[in-house]
């Protein structure tokens, strides 16, 4: 059978009441042991794959730099294609293969800038990147295993969407709190509990002072 987009894995470090970050985007939840479990993750997968609020706060490189091993193709959503030219995906996109997801609106003047980086730029969706089109065109280019990093607006997408098959948390040992912080999952949310989909606990690591949760659909 043909799959229709790749197998998606959905990734974050949350503090014990669920939250990836305080309200002022602070999201330095991870210990080194975790940060190298990731890394690992990393170097296992096709590509990586983050929103633009978590780009414009953790300026990440989303390399694999713990372990030794490939850095996957990093992807970043950013509908107008607003990525500062100085951010570390930017800079370095010449020699690390990157994607700038765009929706259809963006300008020519932001297209023709993200060009001149080598960035490789898909658009899809009209005033927002279109996710499962992007996930089709993904994997006819043969990314089949897809981690997506965050934050939690693009969390809430695949999860309302239903286009993800795994869910990796670590719960870190620090509370947040706070209905201005940024939890795992944004968005709308789900009205009834029956709308989720029931997943299965594969799989519990401890690392001293944190737990990993693996769970599938
Ligand atoms: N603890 C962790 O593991 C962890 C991991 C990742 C991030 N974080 C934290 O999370 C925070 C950012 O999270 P966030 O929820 O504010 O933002 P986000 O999910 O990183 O980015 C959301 C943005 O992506 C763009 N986007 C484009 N197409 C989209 C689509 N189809 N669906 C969803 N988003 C789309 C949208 O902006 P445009 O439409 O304008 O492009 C949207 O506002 C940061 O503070 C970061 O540090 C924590």
């Amino acid at each position: 059978m043909v799959k229709s987009r790749p197998y998606v894995i959905l990734s974050a470090a949350i503090s014990i009441d669920g939250k990836i970050a305080t309200k002022s985007g602070d999201s330095k939840l991870s210990s080194k042991i975790d940060k190298k479990r990731v890394h690992q993750l990393r170097s296992k997968v096709d590509a990586i794959l983050i929103g633009k609020n978590t780009l414009f706060r953790d300026d990440p490189m989303l390399t694999v730099r713990y372990v030794k091993g490939k850095n996957p193709i990093r992807i970043v959503l950013d509908s107008l294609g607003l990525l500062p030219s100085k951010s570390n995906i930017m800079r370095t996109a010449s020699k690390i293969p990157t994607i700038i997801a765009t929706s259809k609106k963006i300008s020519k003047k932001n297209f023709n800038r993200l060009k001149n980086h080598n960035v490789d730029i898909i658009s899809c969706g009209k005033d927002q990147v279109n996710i499962k089109q992007l996930l089709q065109i993904l994997i006819k280019r043969n990314i089949k295993k897809l981690l997506v990093e965050g934050g939690g607006t693009v969390n809430w997408q695949f999860i309302k969407q239903n286009l993800f098959d795994e869910i990796i948390v670590t719960i870190t040992p620090f509370l947040i709190g706070g209905k201005n912080s940024i939890t795992f999952v944004q968005g709308d949310g789900f009205l009834n509990i029956s709308k989720s989909a029931k997943l299965h606990l594969a799989r519990i690591t401890r690392q001293n002072n944190e737990i990993v949760l693996f769970y599938k659909k």
